[in-house]
């Protein structure tokens, strides 16, 4: 059946630099159903060339290698632009009418997308209802929500519940990039898909996990949004919980959304609720040095552009396994890893007792910028009687020279075929709320702990580095292991 993707909030940065790349590039690779329609649709009139040929110029800045004029001639017939405003009840009958038309009046598959300002989620929503553009019973119809899903439980409950006065569940797929890229995917095959580390991941073989998504940039334009949203609305309570998620989830009996999904929100469930002293205790804050003159942050902004809290998920598996999960601007480089720390040799044959200190085994999976996983483990130095040292297994995930494809390129395939398992669902972003709402009012209160200053370029506050040496336990500070 022919498809269309309605694109709310076309004239917007994500369109241009992810969505239509994407959508391009599933059109080259032959993954889009044939007949997909693209329309655009935000209140700057466009006639449909005119947007196609702004597309064009961005969808050649963003997509370099793979992009040729004679392929986008042929994609760029499918693109339709219709201005429209969605806080404008009078304009949806007439988009209504437009989306028919450019159909064919045939029956399609529709996916809503909205890339929009968050603020305007429900409005839309509500007019695509009462416009009777969520009706499927001509084709299916889905939404996509960009995030964030809300700014805290409360909003998040009520952005769900007027979503749902509209579509079902089943129709609804919150994006959470994180969740597109290729090596999370991954982690889900390693554990699932193999019988040699399933055995060892629980808290008899495991000390500790980290995450951390180190970034290089700073704010820099964006501090109109990130001073109020601050890292932890930012990147804590979307990207670095679905990465524990993946990482301490069980195994569903079947990999479909809805399995998937429970198995996610039960580790969500298990997270025990920080209290009293834990704030202080168990979390970290800090702000790169420079950020107050960042242009749009207010005078003496305490805003954090790093944290690391520390979880404890309380189950069978993890109990006694502590998750640090870690991210800041301005560090060293851009890495995303999740570092699974083993426990120590209980007993230590080789090396002289005190002259060299072993380190325990680690799978560092990289997430980004390049996709792999790596093994520490120690062997004999070679002629050198029973000496050891660190080895390391690498595996780089594009080798044999596939494509790697961009997290949206994964995503709006899924939302096309109407698979929703790699897409948040409505209990997982509240409970994830549940999590960090505390956190943040903590972290705004008397009780909060210090905001510590970090240099731009490294690997955040050191006395975060401190606070976990202090546990016996050490960050994992390297850029990207593999290449
Ligand atoms: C976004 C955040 O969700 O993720 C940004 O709003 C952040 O602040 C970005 O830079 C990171 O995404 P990626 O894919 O570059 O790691």
């Amino acid at each position: 059946m022919p498809h269309t993707m309605v694109i709310f909030g076309a004239s917007g940065d994500l369109t241009s630099r992810k969505l239509i790349p994407a959508l391009y590039n599933l059109f080259r690779r032959k993954r889009l159903p044939p007949e997909t329609k693209i329309i655009g649709v935000s209140r700057t009139p466009f006639a449909h060339e005119e947007w196609r040929k702004e597309l064009a110029v961005s969808t050649e800045k963003f997509e370099k290698k793979s992009f040729t004029s004679e392929l986008w001639n042929q994609f760029s017939q499918s693109i339709f632009y219709q201005p429209a405003d969605i806080t404008n009840p009078g304009d949806f009958p007439g988009l209504a009418a437009a989306l028919d038309q450019i159909e064919g009046n045939k029956r399609c598959e529709r996916i809503y997308y909205l890339s929009t300002m968050p603020q305007l989620y429900a409005e839309a929503i509500q007019q695509l209802g009462l416009a009777g553009m969520a009706d499927d019973s001509n084709g299916s119809r889905r939404v996509v929500i960009e995030k964030p899903f809300g700014t805290d439980l409360q909003s998040a409950r009520s952005l769900n519940e007027s979503i749902h006065k509209v579509f079902r569940e089943d129709q609804i797929y919150r994006i959470d990039h994180y969740l597109g890229k290729e090596t999370v995917q991954n982690l889900l095959v390693l554990r699932f898909g193999n019988s040699i580390f399933e055995p060892l991941w629980n808290r008899n073989f495991i000390d500790h996990v980290q995450i951390t998504v180190a970034e290089e940039v700073a704010v820099g334009r964006r501090a109109g949004y990130y001073d109020k949203s601050t890292v932890l609305r930012d990147m804590f309570q979307n990207h670095l919980l679905q990465l524990m998620m993946v990482t301490a989830m069980e195994s569903p009996v079947r990999f479909n959304a809805n399995m998937v999904r429970d198995e996610k929100v039960k580790v969500l469930q298990a997270v025990r609720p920080m209290r009293g002293g834990d704030f202080a205790n168990d979390g970290f804050r800090g702000q790169y040095e420079g950020y107050r003159q960042e242009e749009d942050v207010p005078d003496g902004s305490e805003t954090e552009t790093f944290a690391a809290l520390k979880f404890h998920i309380d189950n069978w598996r993890w109990k006694g396994v502590p998750f640090f999960l870690r991210s800041g601007k301005a560090m060293s480089c851009r890495t995303t890893q999740i570092v699974i720390q083993f426990r120590e040799p209980p007993h230590m044959l080789f090396g002289e007792r005190g002259t060299y200190k072993p380190s325990a085994n680690r799978l560092v999976i990289q997430i980004q910028p390049a996709e792999g996983i790596q093994l520490h483990f120690q062997t004999k130095i070679p002629d050198a009687e029973m000496k050891m040292r660190l080895s390391q297994l690498d595996f780089r995930f594009d080798q044999g020279g596939s494509e790697l494809p961009d997290a949206y390129e994964r995503l709006l395939q899924d939302a096309i075929q109407g698979d929703a398992s790699l897409f948040a669902r409505s209990d997982e972003v509240e409970l994830a709320w549940q999590i960090m709402d505390p956190v943040l009012a903590a972290w705004r209160s008397p009780a909060a702990p210090p905001l510590y200053i970090y240099p731009q370029g490294g690997w955040g506050p050191v006395e975060c580095s401190q606070w976990m040496n202090s546990q016996g336990k050490e960050w994992f500070d390297v850029c990207p292991v593999i290449h």
